[in-house]
């Protein structure tokens, strides 16, 4: 048996790992911690350091099985054991938001940026606890203060804009777009009754399911082409083959191609047929009233369309050891606090197929808003499944399965995750509709269109491409 600090600390990670009555054990274990440092002078500070730096390991493990209770109690046993070490306030204030106590991790952020006021991910992630107890404007402040010390970055700037978008005082700049495409779309048609069913769900929930049949009725011609468009996507020869390795590899990382690729499970259109211009079916599919006036009435603004993608996700092999990587884990887009995005499913896609699973009721602003979990905005990526499912109701995690020709609008700031097709191809399209509003609105990825080819569109849909 171990004696002395290290040990102590040792035995206290032993009860966290294994059994129960944790927290009297701790207890019990502090104050044992706190007498031999009082009583053995000779105790050196050297021990002392090596205990918190075995203490730091444990509560990052227990952090990264998802253990938050538990890495919380070992993290305030550091604190107790020396007071004054800021080392492990990162992970701690992590911690502390996880369990929604956001005040504390707020106080534990400001006092490890009293010691290093340049360290710029904590400063981020004060920044993401103030979001989380809705202080937008000290928010703004932290980050003015801390661009003050290191520099103007673009990436800091963009947070302020949301954060003083979110307290409802936007600069003077996206106060005039705002006005500009409120303006636009109050000449637009009003929407039809198909298409207000879909808003009105999408306020209340954040998603709403529907088809090209229902809003487009008899007239089938866009849904066509676009599908035509989709299948010479699908049954190009090099796409073919790229699918057929792509479910062929048991592991991406150690594939010397996969390996390299940001989302190698999934065939891009663009990679092999070039930036999606206006002329593509798909992109007039998405640039329709039908569509865009849904996007335009949720948003209450003229919207920007970007980021228009065409996928296939092949089905992965059985053995594929990867699990899910980025956007196939919970997640919230960051690009605004509303991005309604619409996907279009060219074929029947299920949970086998990779659909979209969704948990409803969580984008910030929707009107059934049950839990913030992980505020908005917030650098914090992917909370854990364990974490989303104990704060959430069962009842609202849907996955969005439909049959070829199905649209689902959703607003992406909730809670979603997608594109794990394990038996069957995913084909899908996906476009966001941005409010101009948006930081990222300017810089994220357009539709290509000429002049003359904008000419045949009337003001709302040349404002959404260009
Ligand atoms: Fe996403």
């Amino acid at each position: 048996m171990q004696f002395g600090i290290s040990g102590l600390a040792d035995r206290v990670w032993q009860n966290l790992l294994g059994r129960t009555k944790t927290v009297k054990r701790l207890k019990k274990q502090i104050s044992s911690l706190k007498k031999e440092l009082s009583t053995e002078k000779k105790q050196s500070s050297k021990n002392l350091d090596a205990a918190i730096k075995t203490l730091k390991k444990q509560g990052d493990y227990l952090v990264a099985q998802g253990q938050y209770e538990r890495a919380e109690a070992v993290l305030r046993v550091i604190g107790k054991l020396a007071p004054q070490d800021t080392r492990h306030f990162l992970v701690f204030g992590n911690v502390l938001m996880l369990l929604d106590k956001f005040e504390e991790a707020e106080k534990v952020f400001r006092k490890r940026l009293a010691r290093d006021p340049s360290d710029s991910q904590t400063m981020t992630r004060l920044a993401d606890a103030l979001s989380g107890l809705n202080k937008h404007l000290e928010a703004v402040a932290v980050l003015e203060q801390f661009m003050e010390l290191t520099g103007r970055e673009p990436r800091l700037e963009r947070r302020v804009q949301t954060h003083l978008n979110l307290a409802n005082k936007p600069l003077p700049e996206i106060v005039a777009k705002r006005d500009e495409a409120t303006k636009l779309l109050a000449d637009a048609a009003q929407p039809s009754e198909a298409q207000q069913e879909i808003i009105d769900e999408l306020r209340r929930s954040g998603i709403a399911i529907t088809s090209c049949a229902a809003l487009f009725g008899s007239d089938t011609s866009l849904w066509d082409a676009a599908k035509q468009e989709f299948d010479r996507f699908v049954q190009n020869n090099e796409v073919v083959s790229l699918a057929k390795r792509i479910s062929g590899s048991r592991d991406f990382a150690e594939d010397p191609e996969f390996s390299k690729v940001f989302k190698p499970s999934a065939v891009s259109y663009r990679d092999f047929f070039g930036e999606i211009t206006i002329d593509c079916p798909i992109a007039k599919l998405y640039s329709s009233p039908e569509i865009l006036g849904i996007a335009n009435a949720y948003n209450e603004m003229a919207s920007k369309i970007r980021n228009m993608t065409v996928w296939l996700n092949p089905p992965l092999h059985p053995d594929n050891v990867n699990g899910r990587t980025g956007s196939q884990l919970w997640h919230r887009d960051q690009e605004d606090s509303r991005i309604l995005k619409c996907f279009i499913y060219f074929d029947d896609i299920d949970e086998g197929s990779g659909a979209t699973d969704f948990i409803k009721n969580t984008s910030v602003t929707c009107s059934n808003l049950t839990d913030l979990v992980i505020p908005y905005p917030s650098t914090s990526g992917y909370p854990k499944e364990e974490l989303i499912r104990a704060k959430l109701p069962e009842e609202d995690f849907i996955s969005a399965d439909g049959k070829a020709g199905t649209l689902v609008f959703l607003d992406t700031n909730g809670f979603h995750r997608g594109g794990y097709a394990r038996e069957n191809a995913r084909h899908i399209a996906l476009c966001t509709f941005l409010r101009p509003v948006s930081s990222l609105a300017e810089t994220s990825r357009r539709v290509l269109a000429s002049e003359e080819q904008l000419r045949d569109f009337d003001a709302v849909s040349r404002f959404a491409i260009t």
